[in-house]
């Protein structure tokens, strides 16, 4: 009969054992695998470990605070932040390609990921999210900074320096006893319940070219989505839901003025493991009051809609 308390004393001991009085650097995605694997880690070895957050800029609205507050505040793990999102940002400057865009931050962040490891090593050890579905490949998320940096170290892709040993305290479990294990090392409910989020973050939500105000836009019409759906107490009955900035312009009527403003996408599916999902069926009454609000609260969007495929034959992100 498996128990979250039994897992975290066991592990906490082996962990131990194995890094011995060596450091260990995780990167955190502000996903709820990588944050339960450092505070795992950290209820081992403590300040021999080290957490890197890196803001690439394409985070959600209030996203980097509320993994600050948790790691610091709560936990109290030494968190390094690393802001970024100007490197990002020009890293993709002009690109239109899902995939090129997905290279292209995945391969920044390697960088930031190297620099950092650096300036804040040595390391022995680096710490990693990697889940029972990751192992069997069915869930895997490619151009998760756990994975890209995983790719790239068994490529041997990293300087010899930078050759870590890993450590992947949650390579035995299924989603649902991670956040158990997170609840049971503290973590709050948000972090352990949050839904899945992509690497590349908002820069594949926003369709196209990626700019500031593109992003901002995005992320204020996501917020408002999200705000709702917990409003609503659907959080959790749905696996992601998100909003995405079209990369086409409509018209909208203004008083007696004619606008060109954007779209906004809206997206939520249910799933098992993110392979097949279903469109979620809101009332229409729920849409109407998210829509009313982003095109209100959101300078510049004149158009919502909402996303009634399921996957097959769309894919759960737009790119
Ligand atoms: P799709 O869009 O392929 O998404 O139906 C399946 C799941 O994978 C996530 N996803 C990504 N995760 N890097 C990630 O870390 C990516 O580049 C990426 N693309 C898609 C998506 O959010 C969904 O959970």
């Amino acid at each position: 009969d498996w128990k979250p308390e039994n897992f975290v004393a066991a592990q906490v001991e082996s962990i131990r054992r194995e890094i011995g009085a060596g450091r260990a650097l995780c990167a955190l995605s502000g996903g709820v695998d990588s944050a339960v694997a450092a505070a795992l880690v950290y209820r081992a070895i403590g300040d021999r470990l080290t957490c890197l957050f890196v803001d690439h800029g394409f985070l959600r609205k209030g996203e980097r605070e509320e993994v600050m507050h948790t790691f610091q505040k709560r936990l109290g793990v030494p968190l390094v932040l690393v802001n970024a999102a100007d490197r990002f940002l020009r890293a993709i400057q002009g690109v239109v390609d899902p995939e090129e865009k997905r290279r292209r931050i995945g391969h920044e962040f390697i960088r930031v990921f190297e620099e950092e490891a650096r300036r804040l090593g040595p390391f022995e050890f680096l710490v990693q999210g990697t889940i029972y579905p990751d192992v069997v490949e069915s869930g895997a998320t490619p151009g998760a900074p756990t994975a890209v940096i995983k790719t790239h170290h068994n490529v041997g892709g990293l300087p010899p320096d930078l050759r870590f040993r890993l450590v992947e305290p949650l390579r035995s479990l299924f989603k649902d006893e991670v956040r158990a294990v997170g609840r049971e090392l503290g973590l709050s409910e948000t972090i352990v319940t949050r839904h899945p989020f992509p690497g590349p973050g908002l820069a594949i939500r926003v369709l196209g070219e990626v700019t500031e105000e593109k992003l901002a836009i995005l992320r204020e019409a996501d917020a408002i989505f999200l705000e709702e759906i917990r409003k609503a107490g659907l959080y959790e009955v749905i696996w992601q839901a998100f909003a995405v900035l079209v990369n086409s312009r409509s018209v909208a009527v203004m008083g007696d003025e004619r606008r060109y403003g954007y779209t906004v996408a809206l997206r939520a599916v249910t799933s098992e493991d993110g392979m097949t999902a279903d469109y979620f069926r809101f009332s229409w009454d729920f849409l109407e009051r998210v829509g009313h609000r982003i095109t209100r609260e959101v300078p510049n969007v004149s158009r919502v809609v909402y996303d009634i495929t399921s996957k097959p034959p769309a894919t759960i992100e737009w790119e």
